[in-house]
């Protein structure tokens, strides 16, 4: 497999990670908070910053899908939903890409219908520009621009989200994949 080079590399986002851990830490002093990752996308995401937060925390996992190779179908499918109670807590959510919005929207307003304490999103990466609808993303890593990205949790088909570093993604390459 030819693997593209970075276009954040280990040591870059081991550095956001750990600001933006700082930052929830700081946020959220003297409160619990309930970590739900969303799968599969923010499992590497979601087990760096779960370990540099340092307020008491519940962890859960949400599974959803919504695309299809790489459009987004905005027609969110929860596979297995959290188990955790939502009602009274801090729940803050923790995705690996908001693109147009559509899943982030959906699963916020599945889970403002529980009654938590607080919601907030954490997404490491926010393609901003894509937006398509109106949505509040609290804690962001990085803004990018419109590439298909992989690495870091994201995936092609499924393919690529064990790489430690993000690369972005082209089709067209005959070897793979290439930054
Ligand atoms: P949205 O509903 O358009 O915001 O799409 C969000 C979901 O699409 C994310 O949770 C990712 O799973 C996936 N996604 C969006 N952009 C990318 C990308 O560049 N690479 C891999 N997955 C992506
Ligand atoms: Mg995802």
């Amino acid at each position: 497999m030819i693997i593209g080079k970075p276009f954040r590399t280990v040591e870059e986002i081991q550095r956001r990670v750990r600001e933006l851990a700082e930052k929830i830490s700081s946020d959220y002093a003297g409160r619990e908070i309930l970590a739900v990752g969303i799968l599969k996308g923010s499992f590497m995401f979601f087990a760096d910053i779960v370990r540099l937060i340092q307020v008491p925390m519940n962890i859960d996992f949400l599974v959803a899908s919504s695309y299809i190779r790489t459009k987004t179908t905005g027609d969110v499918k929860i596979h297995a939903d959290v188990r955790e109670a939502i009602e009274g807590k801090h729940v803050v959510l923790i995705e690996d890409i908001v693109d147009t919005g559509l899943t982030m929207k959906y699963l916020k307003e599945l889970l403002m219908k529980r009654n938590p304490a607080s919601l907030k999103v954490c997404a490491f990466l926010d393609k901003r520009a894509n937006r398509k609808v109106n949505l509040q993303v609290d804690y962001v890593g990085y803004v990018i621009p419109d590439h298909f990205v992989v690495g870091y949790g994201l995936d092609y088909e499924n393919r690529y989200r064990n790489l430690p570093y993000i690369a972005i993604f082209k089709k067209d390459s005959a070897e793979g994949i290439q930054a």
